[in-house]
């Protein structure tokens, strides 16, 4: 039997992923009125769920039985296949007509794999990676960058609505990973001169607040400034978006941009940068935690 997806409000959901991107867009799925059931291996994340209205299952395939959507939000390309064709996955339990969003960001080609494997099993499949930070999956006002059918895409608008608030579709399958993959390389680099430039304000004895608020305010102002500044001002470095993660997309940026033939400079600067805060033990720390990196560079030892 072919699923058909309910194009209203009301779909059923499962969500595997339960972490900080994956929780929040399970909790914007039930404000807005989809049944929604979760898969994930933390107890807490799970009943904290659970207690916010999702039903749990034990296993992907479980999740993806008698489900409109399945939504993962998993960190690289073989979490993404475990899940999805490993024993117990997404595939063992889906019907045909199942529709799979993966917003996690994997390599290009892993989503087009992947793709294939579902479309043997028609089940479709749409790599939409998203950009936005923990405050946006929290907010609902992640950007979506959509990668497959265009007749999927536009199966999967519910899920989009009540995850983001732009969607983009930007072609075939693979193609919505490599829009995040440039997403990335602008961010990154971004935030290193975010990073950079504070640090100077700090040896140059400014108020960093008063730096924040004036540059924010300039044309040198970012999304990195507006969230992490604050956070490098404090010394927050808990995650956001954690520097091993980062590391792994600058990793897919610049592999994919070596087969291209596409030098990107300072996206390998900022990937060194990002290792020498992973060397000193930083792997799960915020990104802003490349301030450390500089700091030590500066010679200035302060744990600001
Ligand atoms: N954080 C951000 O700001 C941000 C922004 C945009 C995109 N992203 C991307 O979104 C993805 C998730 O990022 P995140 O920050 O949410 O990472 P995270 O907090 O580490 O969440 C990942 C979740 O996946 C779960 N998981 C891994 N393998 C699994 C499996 N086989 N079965 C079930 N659950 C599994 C993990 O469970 P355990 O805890 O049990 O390991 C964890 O809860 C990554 O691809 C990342 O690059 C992140």
């Amino acid at each position: 039997m072919v699923r058909v997806c309910d194009n209203r409000a009301g779909m059923r959901v499962g969500v595997i992923g339960l972490g900080i991107m994956g929780a929040p867009m399970a909790r914007n799925l039930l404000r807005a009125g989809h049944h929604v059931v979760v898969h994930g291996r933390r107890p807490a994340r799970v009943e904290a769920l659970i207690q916010a209205g999702a039903e749990a299952v034990a296993t992907p395939a479980a999740a993806a039985a008698g489900a409109d959507a399945v939504l993962t939000c998993l960190p690289d390309g073989p979490d993404v296949e475990q899940v999805l064709v490993g024993p117990d996955g997404v595939l063992a339990g889906a019907a045909p007509g199942l529709l799979v969003i993966d917003t996690s960001t994997i390599a290009p080609d892993t989503a087009r794999a992947l793709a294939a494997r579902c479309a043997a099993a028609g089940v479709a499949f749409l790599d939409a990676p998203v950009s936005g930070g923990e405050q946006g999956a929290i907010a609902g006002t992640l950007s979506v960058m959509v990668g497959g059918d265009a007749a999927a895409c536009a199966r999967a608008a519910p899920v989009f609505a009540a995850i983001g608030s732009t969607v983009t579709h930007m072609g075939a399958s693979g193609q919505g990973q490599m829009t995040k993959l440039v997403n990335q390389v602008i961010g990154a680099t971004t935030l290193a001169a975010v990073a950079e430039g504070l640090t100077l304000a700090a040896h140059a004895g400014l108020d960093p607040a008063a730096v924040i608020a004036a540059v924010g305010s300039g044309a040198a102002t970012s999304w990195q400034l507006a969230n992490l500044g604050p956070r490098i001002q404090r010394g927050d470095w808990a995650p956001g978006f954690m520097v091993r993660l980062q590391q792994k997309d600058l990793r897919l940026a610049l592999a994919a941009a070596a087969r291209l033939g596409v030098p990107l400079p300072a996206t390998a600067v900022v990937h060194q940068l990002f290792t020498a805060v992973e060397a000193g033990g930083g792997s799960d720390l915020g990104t802003q935690a490349l301030a450390r990196a500089l700091e030590t560079l500066a010679g200035s030892g302060a744990d600001s």
